[in-house]
Parts: C-alpha cells; sequence; structure tokens
C-alpha cells in the first residue's frame, strides 16, 4: 500500500514563459510581489483597496476568529457605486461596458454612463415593488443585460441578490428561493437556446407559488412568447423599470454588508448558499481581474460564461466593472447558427481576452479546427480557463489554434466558496506547465496536504488547503454557521479545506487533480481521474474522456473509461487496444483503464462538469442516481446500453 495521499503519476515537461512583449507590458511584471505579500498580507490588501472608492474608511483590515472573517472592518462602500459612478464621475461613461448579443443576432451596445442610468431606474423599481436594504432577491434570467442592471441595482440599494442559473428546473429555483427567503423574482418569459424559444416563466410560476415569502414577480419580455399572467402579482420590467427616474443614491454600506448568496449545487445534500459580502470581496475580484487578465484600458475581454455561476458574477459583472473594462456577453449557444458561432464573436468584437471552461475547449477540440480557422482571431492576447482541470492537450490546442500559438494561457483555480481566482499563473511573470494552474496568487497561501495536514514536498500529492484568511472568501453558508465550520475548516485544523486532491511537481507547481472524491483506489495506490483522463485526451484520437473507479474484486477499484472521440475517428477493438497501452507508456501500467466504452457525450452538471457520480453507477450497474442536475439526461442511458454490451477487458 502506498503511503502517499495521492500518486503523482503524470509527468509534464512543456514548458512556457511569458513572451518578452507581453511581461515587458504587463500589469504586474516584478516577482518581488508575492513576497510583499508574504511579508505584510494585510498591508498588501489595503494597498488593493486603496484603489476602491469607500465613504468611510476601515478601522481595521481583518477580524479573523476561525472560521469567520470580517474584512475593512467599519469601512462602508457600495458595489454599484465602484462598477458604475466612479468611471462616470471621472469622464469614463462613454466607454463601452458590454457589447451584449443576443442568439437570433440581435445586439446591443451598453457604455457605463447608461448602465448607470439602467441600474438607476431598475434599483427604483426594486423599492417601488418593496424591497428594502437587506432583503433577498432571487434573479432566474438568461444571459441578458437586465439580468447585469437587476444584479447592480440589487447591489446599489443592498437587497442580496441570488441568481439561479436559467437552466435550473422549478424544484431547484423554489429550494434557493426558499432558503433566502427570497422577498422578489427577477425573470424572462423566456430565452434563446440553439434556435428554439426556451421558456422560464412556467417554472418561475411554480416556484413562486410555493415561495411564501416572495410577493411578486418582475419579468423582462425576451422572447414574446405567449406565458401565464397574473396581474396581481406579475409585473412587465417595461411598465415598472422603463418609467422610474435615472438618477437613486447609491446606499453607504457596511463593508460586511452581505452582497449575494449562490448555492452550489450539491450532487446529493440540500445546496450550501454561499454567502459573499461587499468590501472584501470587491477588493479580491477587482485585484485578482487586473492581475490575471492583465486588464488594459483598450481590451475587449469575453469571459464566456453563465453569469448564473459564480465566474460570471465576479469575472462578468463585479471585476471587469470595478477595473472598467469593455465586455462581451453573448446569449446563446456555441453551435447556433453554427459550429463558429464564438469565433465569429472574436472576430467581430476584436476580442482580446477570452475567458472560458475546458468543456468547451474539449468540445472546440472535437468539432475540429476548420471552424475556428475560418475566422480571424488574431486579435486575442491571452487566454483563461476555469472551471475543471485542463488536460494538458486540451491546453496546448487552445493555445495553438485559439491562440495562434503565441498567447499565454491561464489556468485560474478557484470555487464559488473562494469568490475570486486563488491559484493562477500572472501571465506576465509566470513560466506556464500545459495542466497546471502554477502558484497561489499573491496574498493567498495555498498548500497541498497530507492525510495529517503536514505540507508535502515537491513531487507529492495529497489535499489543496489554504492557510490564511483571504478578502474575497466566503462569509459562511446561509442560515447553517456548524455546517460552514464542518464542511471547510474541521478536515485540517485551522487551514480552509477545498475538498480537491493536487499535488505539487518538482519544481512546486500545483496540479489541481479534482474532487477528492473522485479519486481511485487501484490496488492501493490512490489514482486521480484528472491524470488518466488526460493521458487519454494526450491520444489523437481522443477529444474528452472521464474515468471512474468501479468496483473490482482483485485491485479494489479498476479503472473504467468513457471516452468521445473526435470528429470522424472510428471506435473499433484496435483502438480500444491502443488507448489502453497508450495510458499504459503515458503514465504506467497501473493507470491502463480495465474497460473503455466509446461514447458520444459524457454526463455534465448544467455548470460543464463531469458527473462521474453517474458513470460510477453505469459500472457498477446501480440503479442511477439523482439526474436533476444534468444537462444531457439522455446521454447516460445511451451509455449504460453501450456499457453493458462492452466487456472489460483484461
Ligand atoms: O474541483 C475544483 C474545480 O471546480 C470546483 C469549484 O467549482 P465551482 O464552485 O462551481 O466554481 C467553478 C468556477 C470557479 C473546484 O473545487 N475547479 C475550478 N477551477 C479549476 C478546477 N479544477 C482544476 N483546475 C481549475 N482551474
Amino acid at each position: 500500500m502506498s503511503d502517499e495521499a495521492l500518486e503523482n503519476l503524470l509527468a509534464e515537461d512543456r514548458t512556457f514563459p511569458p513572451p518578452a512583449e507581453f511581461a515587458a507590458a504587463a500589469n504586474l511584471s516584478d516577482p518581488s510581489v508575492y513576497e510583499r505579500a508574504r511579508r505584510d498580507p494585510e498591508g498588501f490588501w489595503a494597498a488593493e483597496a486603496d484603489t476602491l472608492h469607500w465613504f468611510k474608511a476601515w478601522d481595521r483590515v481583518l477580524d479573523w476568529e476561525l472560521p469567520f472573517a470580517q474584512w475593512f472592518v467599519g469601512a462602508e462602500t457600495n458595489m454599484s457605486y465602484n462598477c458604475l459612478d466612479r468611471h462616470v464621475n471621472s469622464g469614463g461613461g462613454d466607454k463601452v461596458a458590454y457589447h451584449w448579443e443576443g442568439e437570433p443576432g440581435d445586439t446591443r451596445t451598453i457604455t457605463y454612463a447608461q448602465l448607470l442610468e439602467d441600474v438607476c431606474r431598475c434599483a427604483n423599481a426594486l423599492r417601488e415593488l418593496g424591497v428594502g436594504t437587506g432583503d433577498r432577491v432571487a434573479i432566474y434570467m438568461p444571459m441578458i443585460p437586465e439580468t447585469v442592471v437587476t444584479m447592480l441595482a440589487c447591489a446599489r440599494i443592498g437587497a442580496p441578490h441570488t441568481l439561479v442559473f436559467a437552466g435550473f428546473s422549478a424544484d431547484a429555483l423554489a429550494d434557493r428561493m426558499h432558503d433566502s427567503g427570497a422577498k422578489l423574482l427577477v425573470t424572462a418569459d423566456g430565452q434563446n437556446r440553439r434556435g428554439q424559444q426556451v421558456s422560464l416563466k412556467p417554472n418561475a410560476d411554480a416556484a413562486f407559488a410555493s415561495a411564501t415569502e416572495c410577493n411578486y414577480m418582475l419579468v423582462v419580455r425576451r422572447t414574446g412568447q405567449d406565458i401565464a399572467w397574473n396581474d396581481e402579482v406579475d409585473f412587465w420590467w417595461h411598465d415598472v423599470v422603463d418609467r422610474q427616474e435615472p438618477q437613486c443614491p447609491p446606499v453607504r454600506l457596511d463593508s460586511e454588508h452581505m452582497l449575494y448568496l449562490l448555492y452550489t449545487s450539491g450532487t446529493t445534500a440540500k445546496p450550501k448558499g454561499i454567502k459573499h459580502t461587499t468590501g472584501g470581496y470587491m477588493v479580491g475580484v477587482a485585484a485578482t481581474h487586473r492581475w490575471v487578465f492583465d486588464i488594459k484600458d483598450d481590451d475587449v475581454y469575453w469571459c464566456a460564461a453563465d453569469v448564473g455561476w459564480v465566474t460570471g458574477h465576479s469575472y462578468i459583472v463585479y471585476g471587469p466593472l470595478c477595473n472598467h473594462t469593455t465586455g462581451v456577453m453573448y446569449e446563446g449557444t456555441p453551435d447556433f447558427p453554427d459550429k463558429d458561432r464564438w469565433w465569429s464573436i472574436v472576430e467581430r468584437y476584436g476580442v482580446t481576452i477570452l475567458y472560458c471552461a475546458p468543456t468547451a475547449i474539449r468540445t472546440f477540440m472535437k468539432w475540429g479546427d476548420t471552424y475556428p480557422g475560418a475566422h480571424d482571431l488574431s486579435s486575442l492576447r491571452l487566454l483563461g480557463s476555469v472551471g475543471e482541470p485542463i488536460n494538458p492537450e486540451a491546453w496546448i490546442w487552445y493555445r495553438d489554434v485559439i491562440g495562434s500559438g503565441r498567447t499565454p494561457v491561464v489556468d485560474t483555480w478557484w470555487q464559488t466558496e473562494t469568490g475570486a481566482i486563488m491559484v493562477s499563473p500572472l501571465p506576465g511573470l509566470t513560466t506556464t506547465k500545459p495542466g497546471s494552474a502554477t502558484y497561489a496568487l499573491p496574498g493567498i497561501d495555498a498548500d497541498v496536504v497530507d492525510d495529517e495536514g503536514r505540507s508535502v514536498p515537491d513531487g507529492s500529492g495529497g489535499y489543496l488547503v489554504l492557510r490564511s484568511p483571504w478578502p474575497a472568501m466566503l462569509r459562511g453558508i446561509y442560515g447553517d454557521d456548524e455546517r460552514y465550520a464542518e464542511t471547510y475548516w474541521r478536515r485540517f485544523p485551522g487551514m480552509y479545506f477545498a475538498g480537491d486532491g493536487a499535488k505539487k511537481d518538482d519544481d512546486g507547481y500545483l496540479w489541481v487533480l479534482g474532487r477528492v472524491d473522485d479519486v481511485m483506489n487501484v490496488s492501493g495506490h490512490r489514482i486521480s481521474t484528472t491524470e488518466v483522463e488526460s493521458a487519454l485526451v494526450s491520444h489523437d484520437a481522443v477529444a474528452e474522456a472521464a474515468v471512474v473507479g468501479r468496483d473490482d474484486e482483485t485491485t479494489g477499484q479498476a479503472i473504467a473509461a468513457f471516452v468521445v472521440l473526435r470528429a470522424g475517428v472510428v471506435g473499433d477493438d484496435a483502438l480500444l487496444a491502443e488507448l489502453r497501452d497508450h495510458v499504459a507508456s503515458v503514465i504506467g501500467p497501473i493507470a491502463k483503464p480495465k474497460s473503455i466504452v466509446f461514447t458520444e457525450d459524457l454526463p455534465k452538471t448544467r455548470s460543464g462538469k463531469i458527473m462521474r457520480r453517474l458513470l460510477r453507477d453505469i459500472s457498477e450497474n446501480r440503479k442511477l442516481g439523482d439526474v436533476t442536475t444534468l444537462a444531457n439526461a439522455d446521454i447516460v442511458n445511451e451509455i449504460a446500453d453501450r456499457a453493458s454490451a462492452a466487456a472489460p477487458e483484461d
């Protein structure tokens, strides 16, 4: 039995130093920033906070009574003021805040001055509908400008918002509305997805019916489709918001005033309402956005996440607007009207920075190089990835095909709970390695520890922890302090446990290996699913792979792989044998999958994470678990059929 917490198997020796020209112009180009932050973290964060506006200065930077932190204690500020008024007051009102594009091709260009007026109107409307400072507002909306307007309007009057991703069911919405005690629900008639009008209002109606604290619904007309209407509780956005005054003074809020709740979609237990507050979160997202994406005044920045996830909160809305950035927002799917939609957007708006998820990158890789190849992507200067470990081959493809082999790639590790990016290259400073998120950012104290909480040496694996509080950290789980302490702070006393496995390579680079519950145990070796998946994806025939450990009489667990092939490749027995040998040669015979099933797609959550739990159920012939959070439910049955037809290899 190995005594390592996690085996360190996959070796990657390709390195990419920052291009000289990029480094020379980068926002962070002096490596002493790390040391400065280490010597005096509070002073370091206070200097970042000084770049933002505070109505009243803080008395203390940090109060830390583990596990409860308060940042910029005693200060007063307002997030929407920092995102909007600050720039408009200093003459930056004409700059474009968002180039927005609807799926059918309609567009809107929104300047900072216009956005401020829209936000003020919406804030006044929220008040008219009975929302006061401290009341929660639920938002169940498509990727349209009104969603951002509502978030900022909530922030303006200090009404915490809780966004529920528009792909979630009525039940999921009802749970979150109930848990947060939302007083108002903001929604739309529907949204455009892959050329269809998908309705939202019926789900909103069903959730509203069971959410007793909620008084009204404010409804944006997006698609114009027929919807049920109740005059007593439903209000059209264009009736209520458009007639309001375009001024609304921002409320001076305590630094620790709740900005929002965002529920993490637990696959088994009740979702956790992750609580973020105002001042520290603002400092965290503004600073990390400026450092990691090297934001310059003339950048056109596109974070292609959905605004319903934390990535959208921190890096479509709050971070970019604090930094007076011009952003792109797109309503629809990447394959409408064809599989080159994203690349057409990059070309037309001259996008310079693109930030998206590995699942999207692997999908584009599967579709092939012709789609990006048909467009001029030369405006791109930086690429980012978030949400899952990015397989080295997908990283290389992203850099080569999307970034023409010249752009730095930043693989950013963080969570809903961390609020802001924690581990990431600094594009002007860090020599990257494909698949590694590299190092903790300045001011962030990340480490990898063993079962006893001891820091592991370079070259070993273990659990990813954060050793010190940080400004954007969650302040708790809404209404459940005990669950907060238990989930994040008890496993390793004094440290925040992220729930992820990680390793440090021989150079001290961090490699995030996925959720610890995804770790397999083969003959006493703990093997990360990520490493075997990356080995599979490093084969030319493979676009995407998921592996799970299934019970095995001999080895404890055996590795079962599910593989999506690249366009045009035929999955036959010869390829099957070749892939198994390939993994054996890349990682070692211990990691050779016992069975491989070829499939068209993998079961994924709505945020694009592979649901290995369901693949485990399939591999062990169990009745399938909960599939309600699945984006593509049909694929599970299809994979199950194929898996039962495929005999395991020895
Ligand atoms: O397992 C890690 C994975 O996503 C989890 C956090 O998910 P969520 O709260 O939905 O936030 C996603 C967007 C920040 C983490 O615990 N994860 C996120 N980024 C990476 C990652 N795994 C590896 N590498 C990353 N860059």
